[in-house]
């Protein structure tokens, strides 16, 4: 497995793969790697001849006071997973390569970028597309995968893809959940045991709204309010967000509308800012 820092090494071996006929599959991540990165990178494996993974902490995706000073960085772990899965290229860039002094260009989807998460993370996803169009120009991938956890970020990547005319297919793949169904983040190693059974309540929430969509409740309002109740419930949880849209707008929706409704919320427990959802 090869690990590369260079921006400018990792774009010559990515020619050098292109011109040799080899498929590319590009995995990005910011390392601290657990099931859910892993089940991206095993999918990676079978898609194409070389499977390339990067891990880049990106400054540009985390608020002024969040958490990227303090946010995991385990490489060496990382990199023996990474070997276990056969990956081939290791892609780790350093800050100052990929935003070297007097760097200006941002890339933004205009309205999908400013609800759900971008209201209490306004500068949130213009830090992600803009670092996922800089990876895609650097690795030539065929493919590039991503999880439903962050459906939002997979939405709204789609469609910087679509609008650029980007030669890249995009793979979503399911969220990968403990076995009580928290859904994985490299974020839940902040949690005390009791913020943790607390955290819980996301999952529980949507399974009971899932449930109630199964026998035919589609008021969006009363889903949100079952699912309010049930987080409040939790003493060390504090609601960012409930919000049931379109999947193709991100815009608040009324009424369920089968094969295009994603509901999706962000719950604080203690300080750590957790996601969910559910796609009906
Ligand atoms: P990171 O949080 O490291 O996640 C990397 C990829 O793993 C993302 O596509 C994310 O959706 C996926 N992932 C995380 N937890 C998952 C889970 N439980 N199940 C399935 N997939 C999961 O997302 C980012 O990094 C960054 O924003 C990035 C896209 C790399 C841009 O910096």
């Amino acid at each position: 497995m090869e690990l590369i820092h260079s921006v400018e090494k990792m774009q010559t071996r990515a020619h050098e793969l292109k011109r040799a006929g080899k498929s590319i599959a590009l995995v990005p991540t910011m390392g601290a790697f657990h099931e859910g990165h892993l089940s991206l990178m095993r999918e990676g494996r079978k898609s194409a001849d070389v499977l390339l993974v990067s891990l880049f902490v990106n400054p540009a995706q985390f608020g002024q006071d969040e958490d990227f000073e303090r946010y995991p960085r385990t490489l060496e772990h990382d990199r023996q997973l990474a070997k276990e899965i056969g990956v081939d290229i290791i892609f780790a860039p350093h800050d100052e390569d990929m935003y070297p002094s007097g760097y200006k260009t941002y890339v933004t989807v205009e309205s999908m970028s400013r609800n759900l998460c971008g209201i209490s993370r306004p500068t949130h996803f213009r830090g992600v597309t803009t670092i996922v169009l800089k990876l895609l120009n650097i690795a030539q991938p065929d493919v590039a995968f991503f999880g439903w956890k962050d459906a939002q970020q997979f939405l709204i990547l789609k469609k910087m893809v679509e609008d650029l005319n980007l030669p890249v297919k995009m793979a979503g793949l399911p969220i990968v959940r403990e076995p009580d169904g928290l859904a994985m983040s490299s974020r839940n190693r902040y949690l005390n045991p009791e913020e943790r059974k607390d955290a819980l309540s996301l999952y529980k929430a949507l399974q009971v709204v899932e449930s109630l969509i199964e026998k035919g409740e589609d008021n969006c309002e009363t889903l949100k309010n079952k699912m309010k109740k049930i987080i409040t419930g939790e003493p060390t949880a504090r609601i960012d967000y409930i919000e049931i849209v379109s999947m193709t707008t991100l815009e608040p929706i009324t009424r369920i509308e089968k094969g295009n409704t994603l509901i999706a919320l962000a719950v604080y427990t203690g300080a750590t800012r957790l996601i969910d959802n559910i796609r009906v």
